[in-house]
């Protein structure tokens, strides 16, 4: 198989993943991710949120020293810090809740596992960034306004830590996944692999999510 153009062949992982994202939003209601909030909810997702931040963190560290352009590397450092600096806006806001900030992070739910090992085995930079910051990241400021809508009533200050800064810094890093694709996914054999990774990431993340939704007190 030849290799595709860079625009033929982020089109065609963005038409995977929004295929994905069709079919996840159509089942998000049904496991009650819209359901209205609680506090206890809203705690729970908040450490939801902490596992999401400190893993991608995690998981992206590894490649930074190998990405090979100054441009994308120090981008993607910032990401890395970025993500670290999310996880501890998140904690402080939990422990400001009484709550336990690493509840999640030390117990995690099988599926959640799952997939952040699964990111951790991924053997190439360009499958990370497929299917993470290319793939389920992208959801996140989908998935956040509505969480924001409905929380705005009941926690305001936890819909401003989730508005005002985890989304607006996130819209400032959704430049360099395609970014990386475009310029280091150049062969056919990478390009497969990244779309196998894409896939298996938003397989596991619906998993995950669904697994979230259903562990959520009533
Ligand atoms: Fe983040
Ligand atoms: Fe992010």
């Amino acid at each position: 198989m030849e290799a595709l153009k860079a625009e033929e062949f982020l089109n065609e992982l963005l038409s995977c993943r929004e295929a994905f994202w069709e079919k996840m939003n159509a089942e998000r209601k049904s496991y009650g991710a819209e359901k209205p909030l609680s506090p206890a909810i809203v705690l729970r997702r908040l450490q939801f949120g902490v596992v999401m931040e400190r893993k991608a963190a995690e998981v992206t560290a590894r490649w930074v020293g190998q990405i090979p352009d100054l441009d994308l590397q120090q981008p993607m450092s910032e990401y890395v810090v970025n993500e670290l600096k999310h996880t501890s806006i998140l904690r402080k806001r939990i422990a400001e809740l009484n709550g336990d900030p690493d509840a999640l992070w030390n117990q995690p739910l099988k599926e959640l596992k799952e997939l952040w090992d699964y990111h951790a085995s991924l053997e190439s930079l360009c499958e990370l960034i497929a299917s993470v910051q290319f793939g389920h990241e992208e959801f996140f400021p989908r998935t956040s306004k509505s969480f924001i809508a409905r929380v705005e009533s009941i926690d305001p200050q936890t819909a401003s830590v989730y508005r005002d800064t985890l989304l607006a810094d996130e819209a400032g890093h959704e430049w360099i996944a395609p970014e990386i694709l475009r310029r280091y996914a150049t062969d056919a054999k990478t390009q497969n692999k990244c779309l196998e990774a894409l896939k298996r990431g938003c397989e596991l993340f619906g998993k995950a999510i669904q697994s979230f939704n259903q562990s959520l007190p009533a």
